[in-house]
């Protein structure tokens, strides 16, 4: 398969859809062969706008195309584990949106499909690709800012809470943590791992739903204080600091096109565009994996999402969080 395009397929045509296929078309090794939504004039329309060959007007009609390589679902959360599951039954590898899953158990059982069917599955953790925070990553190992030691980092916007919004909506898994609140979360595993403690409080829609959720992440020789919001703003800057500096990943932190480093009086900034809106990294790490026959990325695993799975698990059960 080297040297060939890898052909990628979309299913649900929303928000992420548009800006994922904008940062497809830039890379040359991959091809938006198909897209598929529950309505075929919103596939024909998507198709014609990122010159894809073919429209279905289901997503198990995109499923059962012997020439598509790769699914990206870009469906609401509830629906994440089902249709992963479905795409790699029918012989697809799968990249699938975050979060993963509304429960660790289906998470388990989208990275059993993978193991059992040998096909590529990757939770669509693209800030984990993002040129400026794998330097930071590297640079917080080289012990540039001493020992790290503390995160404070946030995720928070203002949403519109009208009917049929995917937010707000208790039936699609909608809240700031499943949606939001998820990528503080990766930034504290990523650099400390699996906390050994956590405290979680929320306040809560008339639906029951998190609107704002703050967490504590307690590990031996360190903490994170992390926060999600859909009624509340921040400068979504991202602080990362050590016993001898900090780093501030530029706001938003998720998809920094750059960082700075703080070393006592001296201040050096580094500048890291991403390729297009930033979705273009994980696409170039999916098509990678493909073209070396692995079922899962070494940057961000299925050992990584479960771990991060397990972390929101706990905070859902903390703030008494209940989908269905
Ligand atoms: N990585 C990121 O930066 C990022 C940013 C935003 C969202 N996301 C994630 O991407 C996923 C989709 O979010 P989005 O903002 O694109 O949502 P959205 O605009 O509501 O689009 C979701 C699409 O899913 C399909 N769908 C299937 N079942 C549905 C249902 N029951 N209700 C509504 N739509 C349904 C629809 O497509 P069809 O009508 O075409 O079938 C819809 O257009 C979520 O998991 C979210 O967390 C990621």
């Amino acid at each position: 398969m080297k040297n060939q395009k890898i052909k990628w397929g979309i299913i649900g045509l929303g928000n992420i859809a548009h800006q994922f296929a904008t940062d497809l078309l830039l890379i040359e090794e991959a091809e938006l062969l198909a897209v598929a939504s529950r309505d075929i004039l919103k596939a024909d329309e998507f198709a014609t706008k990122y010159n894809a060959a073919k429209a279905y007007d289901s997503y198990e009609a995109l499923f059962a195309d012997q020439e598509v390589d790769i699914v990206y679902i870009a469906t609401p959360h509830d629906s994440h584990a089902e249709l992963s599951i479905k795409a790699i039954e029918s012989g697809k590898h799968v990249l699938c949106e975050k979060p993963i899953a509304l429960s660790y158990k289906d998470a388990e059982r989208m990275i059993e499909a993978s193991k059992k069917h040998n096909k590529f599955f990757m939770e669509a953790f693209w800030t984990r690709f993002i040129p400026a925070v794998q330097e930071v990553l590297a640079k917080i190992e080289s012990g540039i800012i001493g020992e790290a030691n503390y995160i404070k980092a946030d995720f928070a916007f203002i949403g519109n809470d009208v009917e049929g919004s995917r937010l707000f909506d208790k039936n699609r898994g909608g809240g700031s943590l499943f949606d939001i609140g998820v990528y503080p979360l990766f930034l504290s595993y990523i650099v400390f791992g699996i906390p050994k403690e956590i405290i979680a409080k929320a306040v809560y829609h008339k639906n029951g739903i998190d609107l704002q959720a703050s967490m504590i992440l307690q590990y031996e020789k360190a903490q994170s204080i992390l926060n999600s919001s859909i009624v509340s703003e921040s400068d979504m800057k991202a602080l990362i600091s050590g016993t001898q500096g900090r780093i501030e990943l530029n706001s938003p932190w998720f998809v920094a096109d750059g960082y700075s480093v703080f070393n006592g009086e001296q201040e050096s900034v580094y500048s890291l565009p991403t390729i297009g809106k930033g979705y273009a990294h994980e696409i170039l790490e999916c098509n990678d994996c493909i073209l070396n026959n692995q079922i899962e990325s070494k940057l961000w695993s299925h050992q990584n999402s479960l771990d991060l799975s397990k972390i929101v698990e706990e905070i859902k059960t903390q703030i008494g969080l209940n989908f269905f």
